[in-house]
């Protein structure tokens, strides 16, 4: 037997009656039976050999073929479940009429939920208080009583469908009842219920079935079926369920249904034509973005219909301490390039293959916004992703508003670009993005002439409006920001005329250097960046370098870490992302870049570092902007060095994935060192003046920080204890195999 029962402290309801005790009535009545979650099973089945072979399965506890007979018996508290086709419903519930006592719940288990709420609504003239329609999503092929399980409904999904008059007593023992057979239940409208699952299990039902049908008809099908391969026998499973319920779903579901069926077909004969004509570019588009939707599956469906499950989704880090880093190793692509790579490869004109991309979520989010936006991609396969430029104004609109996660960079790079174009777009973020400030490209774009709208306070979302013509701006920008510096450079594509910016400090330049890659020229002079609308980009080859901001975890971590001794292989050290290593350098780290060289336009080398004692510094302000990324590594640097560092002029912390000032401070305490923050960074007690252990173990949050969660991982490597990092989930963001690189080098890093 199962667990299903170690919720159910008390049973959830009175009496079970299973009207229809089939794989769906029966596996409810065993799941309550072995959850204790009622007192007794009463089955309900027009068939008396259906009824024996229930009781003597153990299914029931009695059975009966006329629900007249249990029907006086029920009281308050009772549940009678209605498990018959779909089109069956209407007749049980014309015999429950005037006949339920007072206090008794009635629930369902069809496909369709209109045509439930249509039948109550015939028998009864309105759906009563008491009916709660549900569809369980669980099933097999297999039907009939002798399938029933008793685990059939673990982690499997029910979705109720509760009217405005469900009396709330009813709809809450029908949830209770689901729980306690190990079911997740949520709640939908009828509506909407009926179009996710036309769309989402009746139309694959129906080509199933359509399918096997007509390779069934053909005349040699004797062979199509001794040499089917696995691919038809996966894709035809469904049609070996039981035709009576599919019927009945069929007619009971008819108009949504046909909305999927023609959706499809249209997608399909335009597939016919793509193969008909030879189109493999029609071919790849829809493939691809098959693929990537099938692999994503899990989460689109979370991101629709079932918005709990990324909810749910909670990673705590586990650093045991002590111990060193030693090894070559090479750390995933540069986020900032990998993002660029996709924007310009989309809009060049020709094919432009991609190395060394990175497969975090925030560059997939960019990867996934452009095939919604009609753009052919393939990959990313280890790295290498192709794309098939649409040129500068080939982008289509896309089917609803694009959806970039926790990406920063999306939000605000694709701001720029999306003003430019002919359609209407709305960007949507995560949580934490949801909550950055966006007016700081906002404004700039509105200055062009753009429409754009955020939200409350200048958050995402972004609401773009299309079919502008933008005009050239000379941008002062008022913080260093390469997000907005490349903003206002890639909606200058679009302006008429020639658009320039003007930091106070230098930042990163990919766009401008990856710009020139493809062929369009940037004028360059100093803090100043300028180019000229209406030209076009021509692809090319990008060589992605590793990624210097997570390079530093491993920078940190053997200069904190005696005995440590690791070689970064093919690193990025573009002059406007290397205060990581200047910064440890003042304080007396041991790195030396070896066999440098160029790489597409971009400087590159082998970083090796080796064990050093640190000495607390004053961070020059110039170096803030050049190693903005890695300051929550750079403190757990400064805590491990001996003196006290300071860091000024860098508020910009306080608006990135979290308050890293605050964060850091935050854990940084919890685990015994000395940090203050300040309104523009922070004062930080060094612990390092012997090779012992800096910091005490802890739990400490890193409020799905990708960067603060890397960096408190790499402090076990000096602490007494074990060190447990909350919300973690997002170091997928940008470094998603860092816990296997951090292993392979040396610490132990458990993820749960
Ligand atoms: C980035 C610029 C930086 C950086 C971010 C990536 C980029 O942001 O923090 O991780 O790719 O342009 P700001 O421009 O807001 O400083």
């Amino acid at each position: 037997m199962s667990s299903v029962g170690q919720e159910a402290e008390k049973p959830v309801l009175g009496r079970l009656v299973v009207v229809g005790i089939g794989l769906i009535g029966g596996s409810l009545a065993l799941g309550l039976k072995a959850a204790s979650g009622c007192r007794e099973v009463v089955g309900v089945a027009r068939r008396a050999q259906t009824c024996e072979e229930a009781v003597a399965l153990g299914v029931v506890d009695r059975a009966v073929t006329d629900i007249a007979e249990v029907l006086p018996e029920l009281e308050a508290g009772d549940v009678i479940f209605v498990s018959v086709p779909t089109l069956t419903v209407e007749a049980v519930f014309a015999q429950l009429k005037d006949r339920i006592p007072a206090g008794v719940t009635v629930t369902d288990g069809a496909s369709v939920k209109g045509s439930v709420v249509a039948a109550a609504e015939r028998v009864w003239g309105q759906v009563p208080d008491f009916l709660v329609p549900g569809h369980p999503i669980a099933g097999s092929e297999q039907s009939g009583v002798t399938a029933a399980r008793d685990d059939l409904y673990i982690a499997h999904r029910i979705i109720l469908t509760p009217l405005e008059n469900t009396a709330p007593e009813h709809a809450e023992r029908i949830q209770a009842m689901w729980r306690a057979v190990g079911a997740e239940v949520l709640s939908m409208p009828v509506g909407e219920h009926d179009e996710v699952l036309a769309a989402t299990s009746h139309l694959p039902h129906v080509i199933a079935f359509g399918l096997v049908d007509t390779l069934a008809h053909d005349a040699e099908n004797e062979n199509i079926f001794r040499y089917a391969a696995g691919g038809f026998r996966d894709f035809t499973r469904i049609a070996s369920s039981d035709p009576v319920m599919w019927r009945d779903i069929m007619l009971a579901n008819r108009d949504a249904i046909l909305k999927s069926i023609d959706l499809y077909t249209s997608n399909l004969d335009s597939l016919r034509s793509a193969i008909a004509s030879g189109d493999s570019e029609h071919l790849m588009g829809v493939f691809t973005r098959a693929k990537a939707a099938r692999d994503h599956f899990t989460k689109m469906l979370a991101k629709k219909a079932y918005t709990e499950t990324m909810e749910a989704k909670e990673v705590i880090f586990i650093a045991q301490p002590g111990g060193a880093v030693n090894g070559d190793l090479r750390v995933p692509g540069d986020k900032s390039m990998s993002h660029r790579s996709i924007m310009l490869g989309s809009l060049a004109e020709g094919i432009t293959e991609v190395e060394g991309f990175l497969e975090g979520e925030d560059a997939l989010a960019t990867l996934q916004s452009f095939r919604d936006m009609g753009v052919v991609i393939e990959g990313p396969v280890n790295g290498r992703v192709t794309i098939h430029g649409v040129g500068m104004h080939g982008l289509q609109a896309p089917p609803g508003p694009l959806y970039v996660g926790n990406s920063g960079t999306s939000m605000r790079l694709l701001a720029g670009l999306l003003a430019g174009q002919k359609f209407d777009t709305v960007l949507t973020g995560d949580e934490s993005l949801s909550k950055r400030p966006m007016n700081r490209v906002a404004n700039p774009l509105r200055d062009m002439g753009a429409q754009v709208e955020a939200g409350e306070d200048g958050r995402p979302p972004l609401k773009i409006k299309g079919g502008q013509q933008l005009k050239a701006i000379d941008y002062t920008l008022p913080m260093a920001s390469a997000q907005v510096k490349s903003c206002v450079l890639l909606a200058g594509l679009y302006a008429e005329g020639e658009t320039s910016t003007t930091e106070p400090a230098p930042t990163r330049d990919h766009t401008e250097r990856m710009l020139a890659g493809f062929g369009y020229d940037v004028q360059r002079d100093g803090p100043r960046a300028s180019l000229t609308g209406g030209g076009k980009l021509s692809a090319c080859h990008i060589d992605v370098p590793a990624d210097i901001s997570s390079a530093t975890f491993f920078m940190v971590a053997a200069s904190i870490a005696p005995g440590s001794d690791v070689l970064l292989q093919h690193v990025g050290i573009n002059p406007t992302r290397d205060g990581a290593i200047n910064i440890l350098r003042a304080m007396g780290a041991d790195i030396t870049l070896e066999n440098q060289r160029e790489v597409g336009g971009e400087p590159v080398a082998d970083i090796r570092v080796r064990y050093a004692p640190l000495k607390g510094i004053k961070i020059p302000e110039d170096q803030v902007p050049l190693a903005i990324d890695e300051f929550p590594a750079i403190f757990v640097a400064a805590a491990c060095a001996e003196g006290e560092t300071v860091l000024t002029g860098a508020e910009e912390l306080r608006v990135k994935e979290s308050d890293r000032i605050q964060a850091m401070a935050d854990g940084l305490k919890i685990l015994g060192v000395n940090a203050e923050p300040t309104p523009d960074g922070i004062v930080i007690q060094g612990k390092g003046a012997s090779e012992g252990a800096v910091f005490g173990g802890g739990e400490v949050d890193s409020l799905g920080d990708h960067r603060i969660a890397m960096s408190f991982s790499v402090a076990a490597l000096r602490a007494g204890a074990d060190i447990r990092i909350l919300h973690c989930a997002n170091v997928a963001t940008s470094f998603p195999n860092f816990a296997e690189l951090a292993n392979r080098a040396g610490m132990q890093l458990e993820v749960r």
